[in-house]
């Protein structure tokens, strides 16, 4: 499966900038950063939250193992139809909030989740929303799960603590724009 990156990404981009909080997919160097920490030999059920155009998706395809299931929540309608082209056993696409993580997990029968990672332009939404989120996250992570984000500030860094064990952070330049990375630990 490829994602190529196309201008009319950055073009869906910039329309919903409200919903999206950016301009340009993340660049390769961040996607790195952020799925830095995961154990992809092990990881079985991996949730991606926000895929937008699909770059991390891609990048995401390209290391999970052949019986790993990756469950995709996007609320963009024309991201998610644009995503459900794939036609990758493992991929499952749903138009979805990233709050309703729970009632798509019932569906596919699945009980906790390995990682999750997330693009979510946290700053943007509502900070209730943002909060059923994380508790959403942190209560269908297993145990020592990854809760992975990106974030162009540290607007919501404070939220992370209360839900997790540890929460590092590192920050990378080489991206447009700059970015921190969070890796939060259940
Ligand atoms: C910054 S874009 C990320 C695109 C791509 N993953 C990347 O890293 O370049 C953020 C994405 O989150 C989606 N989004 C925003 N709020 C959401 C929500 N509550 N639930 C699910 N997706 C959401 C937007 O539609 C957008 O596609």
């Amino acid at each position: 499966m490829t994602i190529r990156f196309k201008f009319s990404d950055s073009f869906n981009l910039i329309k919903n900038i409200r919903t999206t909080g950016t301009i340009t997919p993340s660049s390769k160097v961040l996607i790195e950063q952020l799925l830095g920490p995961i154990d992809f030999a092990l990881a079985r059920c991996i949730v991606e939250l926000g895929p937008g155009n699909g770059c991390v998706t891609h990048a995401l395809l390209k290391r999970i193992h052949p019986d790993c299931v990756l469950v995709c929540l996007e609320l963009n309608n024309e991201f998610a139809t644009q995503l459900n082209t794939h036609r990758d056993p493992r991929l499952r696409v749903y138009n979805a909030c990233a709050s309703s993580i729970r009632e798509i997990l019932d569906e596919l029968d699945i009980a906790k989740v390995d990682h999750v990672v997330s693009s979510l332009p946290l700053s943007l939404i509502d900070d209730n929303v943002v909060g059923n989120i994380l508790a959403s996250v942190d209560s269908n992570l297993r145990e020592g799960g990854r809760f992975l984000q990106y974030q162009y500030s540290l607007a919501n860094y404070s939220d992370m603590k209360p839900f997790f064990r540890d929460v590092k952070l590192r920050f990378t330049l080489r991206n447009m724009p700059p970015a921190f990375v969070y890796e939060c630990i259940k």
